[in-house]
């Protein structure tokens, strides 16, 4: 059997594979963001953008986390970002036909996002415009996907302003009645097309023993959970809008580190996967080693292409 086939679409746009960076590891920096194009991802995000430039919150406010036998992170950044104007001038530069670009925006208030949905809308570029609403790091502004009349509002008003296909990037959620009224309201809107499950899980605590004390600075030491933590939780929430959202692209992020993890979120529902904690500690190498591990295990269980197992999870 020839080695399989990788490739993979997104919205008919061709991919080499389905790997991509989560938003917020290596894509802060114009210098960041063409290392990651010339990396072996097969798509790329830029940092969550604010309507001006942020220097989110006071160090320490990342901490890798080891236990035994897991390892993840906890951070509260804050939103530290460039403001949208850089983010749009590197998306005019950008080389589409290398891999796709997603525009990551996470406005601080409604009209902060319709003023960068604009000008993101008004740029006319070939960047898939995604929006966060499940920072949980900003001092005083809850989640916005955590308040449902809010969300809706939000994804109203800007599916309204944009007028093309866009997405959003939805925290965890833990109840099968908040996947449901979420998915009601994602599927009301035929241009939100895709959903990225998961940001981080929110406002977790790590307490370091000897010191007593909380390991990181901002919210008195809470922040959003990531690694091998949250692979369940992802892997759930994947599943979840999957089953629900049938029309809607999913994107996977959370708890990837390894070729089998991939297939997991390719298994549940996902058709691109994001890869946060592990590009932060292993690099940009992680997404070749990535890419061979799934090669790997698609070989070792007979597949020649992704579209073989996507979304073919069985239940029992
Ligand atoms: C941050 O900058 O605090 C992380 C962004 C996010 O989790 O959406």
């Amino acid at each position: 059997m020839s080695a399989p086939d990788l490739s993979t679409e997104f919205l008919s746009l061709p991919l080499a594979n389905p790997l991509m960076n989560a938003s917020g590891v290596w894509c802060t920096r114009v210098a960041e963001l063409e290392a990651l194009l010339d990396s072996a991802a097969g798509a790329m995000v830029t940092k969550s953008c604010t309507l001006t430039r942020r220097d989110g919150n006071p160090e320490p406010r990342y901490r890798t986390l080891t236990g035994p036998g897991l390892a993840g992170s906890l951070n509260s950044m804050g939103l530290p970002n460039e403001g949208h104007g850089y983010y749009l001038d590197y998306a005019a530069q950008h080389d589409y036909e290398q891999k796709p670009l997603f525009f990551s925006v996470s406005g601080l208030t409604l009209d902060d996002n319709l003023t960068i949905v604009a000008a993101a809308r008004d740029a006319v570029l070939p960047v898939q415009l995604e929006l966060n609403l499940s920072c949980p790091n900003v001092p005083g502004k809850a989640q916005p996907a955590y308040d449902f009349a809010a969300m809706d509002e939000l994804v109203t008003e800007v599916a309204s302003a944009y007028r093309r296909p866009f997405g959003v990037k939805l925290p965890p959620y833990f109840d099968f009645a908040h996947f449901d009224a979420a998915a009601e309201i994602l599927n009301r809107h035929d241009h939100l097309a895709w959903v990225t499950c998961i940001n981080s899980v929110g406002n977790a605590l790590v307490i370091d023993t000897a010191n007593e004390s909380t390991v990181i600075r901002p919210k008195d030491g809470f922040g959003g959970l990531g690694g091998d933590y949250v692979l369940p939780i992802a892997l759930a929430n994947v599943n979840a809008f999957h089953r629900r959202c049938p029309g809607k692209v999913i994107i996977g992020c959370g708890g990837v580190r390894s070729g089998e993890h991939v297939f997991q979120h390719l298994l549940a529902g996902a058709t691109l996967v994001q890869v946060g904690t592990a590009l932060y500690e292993e690099g940009l190498g992680v997404f070749s080693r990535l890419n061979r591990e799934l090669a790997r295990l698609m070989e070792s269980k007979g597949y020649s292409r992704i579209a073989d197992f996507q979304g073919a999870l069985r239940t029992l």
